[in-house]
């Protein structure tokens, strides 16, 4: 297939006079289009990452390199891909969207990846196996030697999506790109960054994988207020740093206070910026928190989530009015 190839393809640099892209001339922050290949943010990110530039992807969130990857890699209709149960839950809806078939592997009594449980790997029709680790809505991590088997042993994609890496202190599987050319790492913006709002996911793959999604992706997938802003967020690492420390720390305060909560069962260890917790009657207490302004997500329909509500960890003050609500609650 041919890409598209656009003006700011063919040139690339400085000029005095840009007649190429059929843009508006006249002054206005956004009348040129947006660098295609987001080269500054790329490099600026490869030097905090360890990741070379022609390693890296950028989407319109990390949905984006979601969606493409199952394009890019499955045949509507004949391919299909692995997907544990539960996880996040774009996986699933791109596959559909896509025609492709998934099949669900339940995560064992731990949440983590039950290997015996998987499919056969040698089927030539499976394609894409998604890991989500710190895993959403569990928060914990899959076992690495558990990952490795993966890549060790299928001749598809692995992709692991560290959506929520940020919050745990084990490394990045990006550590393992040079070793294993069958693995994707998915990272974004969303989370510790504090940009859900601006739309920016990173995809880290070989060269030869990261050049077959810019291939397919739309020519300017990745608005210029958005590299912009995320040149400025990545100049400020110590900001987004600060952020995760306190989110850890009041993850940390707000598992010890809801463990105290009458209602409370259980609260999952979290390696992420949520907690899943089992309470009594999770669809009620939903309701009663929402009466009060207070919005968690009700999980009581997920696998092996019977009963669990998923708490992100808000500031200090949101946390206390949360446990202020639910001991309310207790009380009645
Ligand atoms: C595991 C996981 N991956 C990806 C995403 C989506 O990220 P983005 O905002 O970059 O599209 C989420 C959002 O909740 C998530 O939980």
């Amino acid at each position: 297939m041919k890409a598209y190839s656009s003006a700011r393809d063919e040139f690339q640099g400085e000029a005095e006079i840009f007649m190429d892209a059929n843009e508006n001339p006249y002054p206005s922050p956004y009348n040129r289009y947006p660098d295609p290949l987001q080269l500054k943010v790329k490099e600026k990110l490869s030097f905090i990452k360890g990741v070379d530039v022609s390693q890296t992807f950028l989407g319109n969130g990390s949905d984006e390199a979601i969606d493409l990857l199952i394009r890019a890699f499955c045949e509507p209709h004949e391919d299909s891909i692995v997907i544990t149960d539960p996880t996040y839950g774009m996986y699933a809806v791109c596959a559909n969207v896509n025609a492709v078939d998934f099949n669900t592997v339940a995560l064992d009594e731990n949440f983590d990846l039950d290997i015996e449980a998987f499919p056969p790997l040698d089927n030539a029709a499976l394609k894409l196996i998604f890991v989500c680790s710190p895993n959403n809505p569990t928060g914990n991590l899959m076992s690495r030697d558990r990952i490795i088997f993966l890549l060790e042993n299928f001749k598809g994609l692995v992709v692991v999506d560290e959506a929520y890496i940020d919050f745990t202190e084990s490394k990045s599987f990006t550590t393992e790109l040079a070793r294993y050319s069958n693995l994707v790492v998915l990272q974004t913006f969303s989370k510790a960054w504090g940009l859900a709002g601006l739309r920016l996911g990173m995809c880290f793959a070989s060269r030869e994988i990261i050049a077959i999604l810019n291939k397919i992706k739309y020519p300017y997938n990745v608005n210029i207020s958005t590299q912009e802003l995320a040149l400025e967020a990545l100049e400020n690492v110590e900001k987004t740093k600060s952020w995760v420390q306190e989110i850890i720390l009041e993850r940390e305060r707000l598992s010890k206070d809801l463990s105290a909560l009458s209602l409370t069962q259980i609260v999952y260890p979290s390696e992420a910026n949520f907690l899943l917790v089992k309470v009594e009657d999770a669809p009620s207490i939903y309701r009663r928190l929402m009466e009060q302004g207070i919005i968690v997500r009700d999980r009581s329909n997920v696998k092996l989530c019977n009963s669990c509500l998923r708490i992100t960890v808000g500031t200090p003050h949101e946390n206390d009015r949360l446990v202020n609500a639910l001991k309310k609650l207790s009380i009645r």
